[in-house]
């Protein structure tokens, strides 16, 4: 198509649609000052499907159900990398690892990192379990990585990371980096495949129940949750709760909280949740 023929303003009126469907399908509130936003992220889009402009390409995903999925990997904001937020980390490795050992329960430890994008989260988590379970013998461990995006999935389940996206885990973790991750600067690293096997990657809308996964020892939904209304966020935070173990633990987003909203978790510390028994029905 001639790239002077598209036309990349957005009326209000298919702004509004695009938000909606938007929504409809990720549960992903667009802000109404956003339209600039999404315009630089599907003006190329346009040209790629032939669409003149965007009431076209508004036509063209009502008849192309592949197409929505194409439309959610442009709209998320795939942000993430290695050892995000130390706090977190500090709190799985000196808290909430040493308790769930000192259990002594006879089974897979079981994490979901449930907005993984390419898949960095899953893989700081498969690096310290795998120290924990080198120096246990009947330790053993699986993750589960879900995102609606199918593009940050397909980096997620090759596992090659370098720059920026390993320079803070490598800094604050030079051993745990050196003994489970394999590669050099230029072609990048991988986690080596005692990890890998026990990471499985998965297309997932956290609006959907999520079938035969859980129940989960530790969920993290970080970062996620700041693109969902209120309602939204109980709505996900319910089914979440659904998927965990009782004495589970939840870590959401540094920016996030669920302490105004009506959530069955309870605040362990900031940024982290257990979830609050069930009432008796
Ligand atoms: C900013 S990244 C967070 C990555 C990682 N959890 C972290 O904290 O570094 C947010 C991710 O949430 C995903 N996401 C957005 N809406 C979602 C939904 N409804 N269900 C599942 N994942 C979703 C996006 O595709 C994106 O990859």
């Amino acid at each position: 198509m001639d790239i002077a023929k598209v036309d990349v303003t957005m009326s209000d009126g298919d702004f509004s649609k695009l938000r909606a469907i938007v929504h409809k399908n990720t549960g992903i509130t667009i802000g109404e000052t956003r339209k600039s936003m999404l315009v630089s992220r599907l003006r190329s889009r346009l040209r790629e499907v032939a669409a003149p402009d965007f009431a076209a390409y508004i036509s063209h995903l009502s008849k192309d159900p592949e197409e929505m999925q194409e439309l959610t990997n442009r709209v998320t904001t795939n942000e993430t990398y290695f050892y995000r937020t130390p706090r977190v980390w500090d709190y799985f490795q000196d808290e909430f690892l040493p308790q769930f050992l000192t259990k002594g329960q006879n089974r897979s430890l079981r994490v979901w990192s449930g907005a993984a994008s390419t898949g960095e989260e899953a893989h700081t988590i498969g690096t310290l379990l795998e120290d924990v379970r080198l120096k246990n013998q009947n330790f053993d461990y699986s993750i589960l990585g879900t995102d609606v995006s199918s593009r940050v999935l397909d980096v997620a389940t090759k596992g090659v990371y370098k720059g920026r996206s390993i320079a803070r885990f490598r800094q604050a973790k030079p051993e745990v980096f050196k003994a489970h991750m394999t590669g050099n600067d230029t072609d990048g690293f991988s986690a080596n495949p005692q990890i890998r096997s026990r990471i499985k990657f998965k297309l997932h809308n956290l609006f959907d129940r999520l079938s035969k996964a859980g129940p989960f020892d530790a969920v993290f939904l970080r970062n996620v949750l700041i693109y969902f209304t209120d309602d939204d966020q109980v709505k996900i935070l319910d089914q979440v709760h659904d998927q965990m173990r009782p004495d589970g633990v939840l870590f959401i987003g540094e920016s996030e909280t669920l302490t105004k909203l009506n959530t069955p978790f309870e605040q362990i510390a900031p940024i982290i949740y257990r979830p609050k028994a069930k009432a008796k029905s």
